[in-house]
């Protein structure tokens, strides 16, 4: 498993929210306007954090199919959603929620990403991802985006991570600290030495080349000390990926990890992407 705690998307759900970008979400809402039925698949679904952020810009007949390969998480979106939903109720393993004027139904899959993403696309008007690709690799990207080609899906992939952070105020080590951790990311997640720092450009890029239009922007998170939990789970996660890799010494390590956990503000960068086939809006 790739060890996401539900506790932690929950704990990033608003950062996620507010780092949103709009002109992108836009984009999005504008290609599906005038669509009452949509059939949508969220990749590495987590709790289903992307369901709740995108589902009020989409039609109000909508169909998805949370995907996740971690067991523990597929049961904690079933819990968040059902308890999100003005009404909700289980039926043959779907969930069928009602949200305002929304009629909303919801598969779970377990399946493992690596295996191949292909047969979880037939038939999906819209696919989505948040904060994903940064765990795949270049050639799984590459892959995927041909799958998407051939089937002719736009796809919504927003968080990914483009590699610049900036904390305040600086610290002597930020520089060193952040190559560690970047080395750390490239680490292979179960999908092949991952893309990290370099997931957004990969993506728009493997996209591009299967002929894809897009609209795409910054969606960073900028977190202040207001938000002192994710700041210093933001500071400790770093710290303990820093330390896996044996790249920075100890006590530099832990002397960067008690200023940051109490820094001014951090900002991470990421980018938010709309990919629609050739020939439509
Ligand atoms: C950073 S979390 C993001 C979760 C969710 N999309 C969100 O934004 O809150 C990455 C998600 O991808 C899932 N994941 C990672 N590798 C996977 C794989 N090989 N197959 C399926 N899911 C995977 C993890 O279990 C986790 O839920």
């Amino acid at each position: 498993m790739s060890g996401f705690s539900p506790e932690w998307l929950a704990l990033r759900e608003n950062a996620d929210r507010a780092a949103c970008n709009e002109r992108v979400r836009h984009a999005c809402a504008q290609h599906f306007s005038g669509r009452e039925a949509l059939r949508i698949v969220d990749l590495g679904c987590g709790d289903g954090s992307n369901f709740r952020l995108l589902q009020p810009y989409l039609g109000r007949q909508q169909f998805w199919l949370l995907i996740d390969h971690d067991p523990r998480l597929l049961d904690a979106a079933r819990q968040r959603l059902t308890q999100w939903a003005d009404a909700a109720e289980l039926s043959e393993g779907r969930l069928h929620l009602r949200r305002e004027n929304c009629a909303l139904t919801i598969e779970f899959a377990q399946a493992d990403l690596a295996v191949g993403v292909a047969p979880w696309l037939e038939g999906a008007d819209l696919v989505t991802a948040k904060a994903l690709f940064d765990l795949c690799s270049k050639d799984w990207i590459a892959q995927f985006a041909r799958e998407l080609a051939a089937r002719a899906i736009p796809l919504m992939a927003s968080l990914s991570y483009d590699g610049r952070e900036a904390w305040q105020p600086p610290h002597p080590a930020d520089v060193a600290m952040l190559t560690a951790f970047h080395a750390h990311q490239q680490r292979d997640k179960g999908l092949g030495p991952a893309a990290g720092p370099q997931a957004a450009t990969c993506l728009r890029e493997c996209l591009a080349q299967a002929g894809y239009k897009m609209v795409h922007g910054a969606s960073d998170w900028q977190i202040t000390g207001d938000d002192a939990k994710l700041m210093a789970a933001l500071a400790q996660g770093s710290a303990q990926a820093v330390s896996e890799t044996g790249l920075v010494a100890p006590d530099v390590i832990a002397a960067w990890a008690s200023a940051r956990i109490g820094a001014l503000a951090v900002r991470i960068g990421h980018e938010d992407l709309f990919a629609h086939p050739p020939g439509r809006r």
